[in-house]
């Protein structure tokens, strides 16, 4: 009888007599053996272990499987993919998923060696915190100390990372989980995601771009095995990216070139507008509040606003965004300037930001930085169809948790110590 037996580093064809008839798949065990050539007629030269196989000595079933709700052979992208998440850690058995979640692992654990060698500092910012706004919802936790009060999960490290510039840090990482209660899209995650975050003091746009140009380089050619379609990357100012492509995000490979799946074409993109309209013609930030304009177009933030261009940058891959960020506003009086064109009143200033406008009062170095999605790059990079296909367990479309099931209501002494009534 021959069985197949799967561990996470691949599958080897076992041989034995009738007691391998009482595996079922997946069943797990432990398998003493021996090794053996395989007569030439049975190589399989289409399988890393095909010209061996092990002859069957002790077999130990160690647990049995049920009947599994879908196979696990296949790349499971015909299945249901609610159905995939519901069951995830039998998806995650999966071939591919399970290459997925190793390069994720080769590509973080490259990342924190690169920025350690060059000097930077991992340091992990709260995730019980205030509101830092990035353009989405914020996810609110109440306070069982202060009842009525609210935590707001990070929409991304932004503020203090930028603090940390302003406490001596002056080169700082971290693989950050930011949270956004948006619409998903494919490549888009609801609810939380991953960013390399980092932030550098004493800096430039040419120092951001040189050293993400640099490391993105090394991770797709050395950890990943891709090549890249133009090397340094091209560079487009927002309005030439609009003129020839349409859009800010474009893809610049031919449709040929579209064919080859280890080809990654990168670009940056500079000099965004500062601010765009809203549907209601008010202005927002085009990036964070907490971008910079150009210097040379200070002069303007008075007379015309959407003309003022910031020191933001982008990177596109493959036609996504996949890193954002830029030159930060030190000058307690333009920061405070930039929230008054947005809207803000006084009051709301100081609410919302007045913690950062003090830091800047005491001494805060020029700084600037770039964050870019964990989970969308992998995705374009290995060219997943989705970003969820690179995440453990990401949530479903409509927001519900993989295997677990949440949200879910909480009950009601729980709900009485935070002082919440649920209005049906
Ligand atoms: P930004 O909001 O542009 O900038 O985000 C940076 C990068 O994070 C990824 N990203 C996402 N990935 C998956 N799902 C999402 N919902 C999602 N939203 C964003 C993208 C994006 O390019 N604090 C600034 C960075 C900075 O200025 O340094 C920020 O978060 O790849």
């Amino acid at each position: 009888m021959f069985v197949d037996l799967r561990d996470r580093s691949g599958l080897v064809q076992i041989v034995g007599d009738q007691k391998l008839g009482e595996l079922r798949t997946e069943d797990v065990i432990a398998l003493e053996g021996t090794v053996k050539a395989r007569p030439a007629k049975l190589v399989n030269s289409k399988l890393p272990t095909g010209e061996v196989e092990v002859e069957a000595g002790k077999v130990t079933i160690l647990s049995r499987a049920a009947d599994l709700p879908f196979e696990v052979t296949s790349d499971g992208l015909q299945i249901k993919e609610d159905l995939r998440l519901k069951y995830r850690y039998l998806d995650l058995r999966r071939p591919r998923l399970a290459a997925n979640l190793k390069k994720r692992h080769q590509m973080v654990s490259f990342i924190r060696r690169w920025l350690d060698e060059r000097g930077f500092w991992e340091v992990e910012t709260p995730i019980l915190t205030k509101a830092t706004p990035e353009g989405a919802r914020d996810f609110l936790v109440p306070s069982r100390l202060q009842p009525g009060q609210f935590y707001a999960l990070p929409q991304s490290p932004q503020q203090y990372k930028q603090l940390l510039m302003v406490a001596g840090v002056e080169k700082y990482f971290q693989i950050a989980r930011c949270f956004r209660d948006e619409d998903p899209r494919a490549d888009r995650a609801y609810g939380e995601f991953t960013q390399l975050d980092l932030e550098l003091s004493f800096t430039d746009q040419a120092e951001i771009l040189s050293l993400t140009e640099q490391l993105f380089t090394s991770l797709v050619e050395q950890v990943l095995g891709k090549k890249i379609l133009q090397k340094p990357f091209p560079k487009f100012t927002y309005q030439e990216a609009v003129k020839q492509f349409g859009d800010d995000k474009f893809d610049l490979r031919d449709q040929k070139q579209r064919q080859d799946p280890d080809l990654l074409a990168f670009a940056w993109v500079v000099d965004f507008p500062l601010f765009e309209k809203t549907e209601t013609r008010q202005l927002r930030p085009s990036h964070h509040p907490f971008t910079a304009p150009k210097d040379e177009d200070l002069p303007l933030l008075d007379q015309d606003p959407v003309k003022v261009r910031s020191w933001q940058h982008d990177l596109v891959c493959n036609g996504h965004e996949i890193a954002g960020g830029s030159l930060r506003i030190t000058d307690p009086q333009v920061q405070h300037k930039i929230f008054e064109i947005l809207g803000h009143t006084q009051q709301e200033i100081q609410q919302k930001f007045g913690h950062l406008l003090e830091a800047f009062r005491y001494g805060v170095p020029p700084h600037g930085g770039i964050a870019f999605g964990i989970d969308r790059a992998l995705a374009v990079f290995l060219g997943e169809p989705s970003l969820r296909e690179v995440m453990a367990f990401p949530l479903n479309a409509s927001g519900q948790t993989a295997v677990m099931d949440a949200p879910s209501p909480a009950d009601a002494a729980q709900l009485k110590e935070l002082a919440i009534n649920v209005r049906k």
